[in-house]
């Protein structure tokens, strides 16, 4: 299951059906990507579109219901997936309505990019925020000191 990799940069947690969930997955995003020194707004939409994706998936989903966040160098990527095989029903919501605001706001803060994979059972629900480009170091960027490329042949940089 995608959702529980773990690994470099990855953090994946199940979640039970309690609306209670919803709080404490934001706060798990919120302390897993705190050491990131994410942009104040970007921390702010990944843990709303967290918070989103969760709340349809215990509202609407079936369980097992797990939660994955992936920091990579351009883009923090989210996957939330759930049992059930029923789909995501994308609305347009009039400004008198009460519902159906979810799947926008994950849409506005993620610029459209988000998608829905089939699993089985259910399905994964994945959504992309993006990352203005991490400052290399310079001397990463140049070469080892006093073995200069001169720039002209940098190694390659790790992104994730
Ligand atoms: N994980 C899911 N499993 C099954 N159906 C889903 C799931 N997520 C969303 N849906 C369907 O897509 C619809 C739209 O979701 P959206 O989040 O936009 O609105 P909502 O959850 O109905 O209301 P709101 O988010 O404003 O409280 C839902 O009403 C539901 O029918
Ligand atoms: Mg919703």
């Amino acid at each position: 299951m995608t959702a529980l990799a773990k690994g470099r940069n990855v953090f994946g947690w199940p979640l039970t059906l309690d609306p209670k969930e919803v709080g404490r997955a934001r706060e798990l995003v919120h302390k897993a990507l705190a050491g990131y020194q994410l942009e104040p707004t970007l921390l702010d939409d990944t843990v709303l579109a967290v918070s989103e994706l969760v709340t349809n998936a215990i509202r609407h989903g079936t369980p097992p219901i797990e939660l994955a966040v992936h920091v990579l160098y351009d883009r923090v990527r989210i996957c939330v997936a759930d049992a059930s095989p029923r789909q995501l029903v994308p609305g347009q919501p009039g400004s008198h309505d009460e519902r159906g605001r979810g799947l926008a706001i994950v849409k506005a803060v993620t610029d459209g990019r988000w998608w829905v994979t089939t699993r089985h059972p259910g399905k994964e629900v994945w959504a992309e925020l993006p990352r203005p480009a991490t400052k290399l170091p310079r001397w990463l960027v140049a070469g080892v000191p006093g073995q200069a490329s001169g720039g002209h042949n940098p190694p390659a940089p790790i992104y994730t």
